[in-house]
């Protein structure tokens, strides 16, 4: 027999507890956190089949109907980022062979795409430029060549770009042509309307990172009635042991609460306050209050004469393209943001890479002091690079907005 402490590695003691900066998230997610989420995250663990654990979960599928817009009854968080989400809804409701119409207008498209293929389904592409919306009438046109395609996907709220796709008109054709349609609302939801019921849309994804104020980690999902029969007439078993929505479903469901996995209590119990201050602010004004901060920021950012990459029809009020003017160099800006400011702003991802900022407005992070805190922060980078701009004029536009839209 072997002495077993001579195989015992030494612990490492150097090292001591991390404290992580205080920074202002004004990128792509994650964004700040509230309070009061942070404090419920802290509360004590319980059993996650423990009756008082279960009927919180009854009450965040509740909340998660409101912030849904849906009286769907399989609506839930599963435990995993926003990825796993969209995996979930790829997983569940394509099959080997099947055609699925996949729009792709920036990065996370092109990932619905990568979800078809794996899933064994063709993936029929339509695409757009990054920064433009879905445009309706190629995805008509790509139903009219592929009257096989069971299912339309596209991402509501396109974090690489900042280009916001109306849910409404891309449901209603994909239903005429007997499509289901699944919708990713990681970046939407919360930040500007979502109405799941009403657009009729048959499977939805999101995220708890972005506009619910709550950190990442959980991906809450809604099922309709469409879309669960869908998945009742499959012919193949979901290849997805973890994301199988049968599976799911025997812990998430009122009657059964069987044993699934392990889920993340005290994530869970954070996204059930993040909601719960959804739910007493209101959605409408929650919509507003990112509507309202976007203008401040982008009348702020075009007094100082930077450009925003989305024509304005088409902006999401919660995520914000900046173009970086000639001359300046992005990534010092954003070096520079967050050295001296604590303030966290995006790259430009893929062909928009060193070409924009992407500056997020999202949940506990859209305020009024955050617009002016960005504002003042890329004033002063810009100017340390030689960029001459009128001293306070992006502040003071702001400032101007947000007076008159009281
Ligand atoms: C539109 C969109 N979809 C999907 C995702 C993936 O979410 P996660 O990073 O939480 O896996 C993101 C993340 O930024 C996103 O913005």
């Amino acid at each position: 027999m072997t002495d077993q402490h001579d195989s015992v590695r030494s612990a490492p003691r150097a090292i001591g507890s991390f404290e992580p900066p205080l920074r202002t998230l004004m990128g792509p997610g994650p964004s700040n956190v509230h309070p009061r989420v942070l404090a419920a995250m802290a509360r004590p663990t319980i059993g996650h089949l423990d009756p008082v654990f279960v009927a919180m979960m009854e009450e965040l599928k509740e909340l998660l109907r409101y912030a849904f817009q849906t009286s769907n009854g399989t609506t839930f968080p599963i435990s995993g980022p926003g990825s796993v989400g969209m995996e979930a809804c790829f997983v569940n409701l394509v099959e080997p062979g099947d055609t699925v119409v996949v729009c792709r207008n920036g990065a996370f498209g092109g990932r619905m795409v990568e979800n078809v293929e794996r899933c064994g389904g063709h993936a029929v592409i339509v695409d757009d430029e990054w920064g433009r919306p879905v445009s309706l009438d190629k995805v008509a046109d790509a139903l009219d060549a592929h009257p096989e395609a069971r299912v339309v996907a596209f991402v509501q709220a396109e974090t690489s770009t900042g280009a916001h796709s109306n849910p409404r008109p891309l449901v209603a054709l994909a239903h005429e042509r007997d499509c289901l349609t699944i919708v990713d609302t990681v970046t939407a939801l919360g930040g500007c309307p979502v109405k799941v019921d009403e657009w009729e849309i048959d499977a939805v994804y999101a995220g708890t990172q972005k506009c619910l104020s709550c950190p990442p980690g959980l991906a809450p999902v809604s099922f309709g009635e469409r879309a669960l029969q869908r998945v009742q007439a499959r012919t193949t078993r979901c290849q997805s042991w973890f994301m199988d929505l049968s599976l799911q479903l025997g812990y998430w469901s009122a009657g059964t609460r069987t044993y699934h996995h392990t889920a993340p209590v005290n994530a869970l119990y954070g996204l059930h306050e993040a909601l719960r201050l959804l739910a007493e602010e209101s959605l409408e004004a929650a919509w507003a209050r990112h509507r309202r901060n976007h203008e401040a920021l982008v009348a702020g950012f075009e007094a100082m004469g930077l450009r925003q990459h989305v024509a304005a029809a088409d902006r999401l009020p919660q995520l914000n393209l900046i173009v970086v003017p000639d001359g300046i160099d992005e990534a010092l800006v954003r070096r520079r943001l967050l050295d001296e400011h604590d303030l966290e702003v995006g790259a430009g991802l893929g062909v928009l890479a060193g070409k924009v900022w992407r500056v997020g407005l999202m949940g506990e992070t859209c305020r009024e002091k955050n617009v002016l805190l960005c504002l003042e922060a890329f004033e002063n980078a810009l100017v340390s690079q030689g960029l001459r701009l009128s001293s306070g004029a992006g502040v003071a536009a702001a400032r101007a907005f947000l007076a008159s839209s009281r």
